[in-house]
């Protein structure tokens, strides 16, 4: 719980929908639980991002709808930058209305959406940095986040003077990288989250620390 804290992710959708948070928002659209809802839900947030309305309260109600509802909790765009996840298969939903408790927890926080690299960070500045999962032995990277990607992410926190907490999958690329790097590699079980097989078992995930 800092008291000032920056808190980025490259998706500007994602940052939309904290900084509504940070306004208090109050869902008022319809949630349900159900294929027709979603798809219509689908259709309302793409034509919001086509005609330049994507930063709206109502664009951060039918994120946070999307995502709950959507397959697996997907966040997943196509080339011409629409929201594309397929309905969810979750048995039940329970959807928070309302989040003015997260108002005071909020205030001191700044919400950007930029490159991780390019943030405004201070020499002695705690890093918590979670970028996307190492995948490895696959030529292509998910969500555009290349191996060179994690190589570039990995060296700009190495060169950070304050510390640094990184997590990613423990694959044999990603430990290597962060060792040679002179971080410090702990091992923890994390049940995946995010699976685009629905395969929820435990994956390896590592904890690279650098003080
Ligand atoms: C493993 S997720 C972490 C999500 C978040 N920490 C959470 O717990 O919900 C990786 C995140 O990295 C973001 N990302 C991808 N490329 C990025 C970049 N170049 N700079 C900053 N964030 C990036 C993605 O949008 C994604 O939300």
């Amino acid at each position: 719980m800092p008291r000032r804290a920056l808190l980025n992710d490259v998706n500007p959708h994602l940052i939309n929908f904290y900084t509504h948070l940070q306004n208090g928002l109050r869902i008022t659209i319809a949630m349900k639980n159900e294929r027709e809802c979603f798809y219509r839900h689908r259709t309302r947030f793409n034509e919001l991002i086509k005609d330049g309305d994507w930063r709206s309260a109502e664009a951060a109600q039918l994120f946070y709808y999307l995502n709950r509802t959507g397959f697996n909790g997907l966040c997943r765009f196509n080339q011409s930058g629409e929201f594309n996840v397929p309905f969810g298969s979750h048995k039940s939903i329970t959807y928070a209305g309302n989040f003015s408790q997260l108002r005071p927890v909020f205030q001191g926080w700044v919400f950007t959406s930029s490159d991780i690299a390019s943030l405004p960070v201070e020499s002695d500045d705690f890093i918590y940095a979670d970028p996307p999962y190492d995948v490895e032995f696959r030529s292509y990277s998910a969500g555009g986040f290349s191996w060179e990607d994690q190589v570039r992410t990995a060296e700009w926190l190495a060169g950070h003077r304050g510390p640094v907490v990184l997590s990613n999958q423990a694959t044999t690329r990603i430990v290597e990288l962060y060792s040679q790097l002179g971080f410090s590699i702990e091992y923890l079980e994390g049940p995946r989250r995010i699976s685009c097989t629905g395969d929820r078992t435990a994956a390896k995930e590592v904890l690279a620390t650098k003080l």
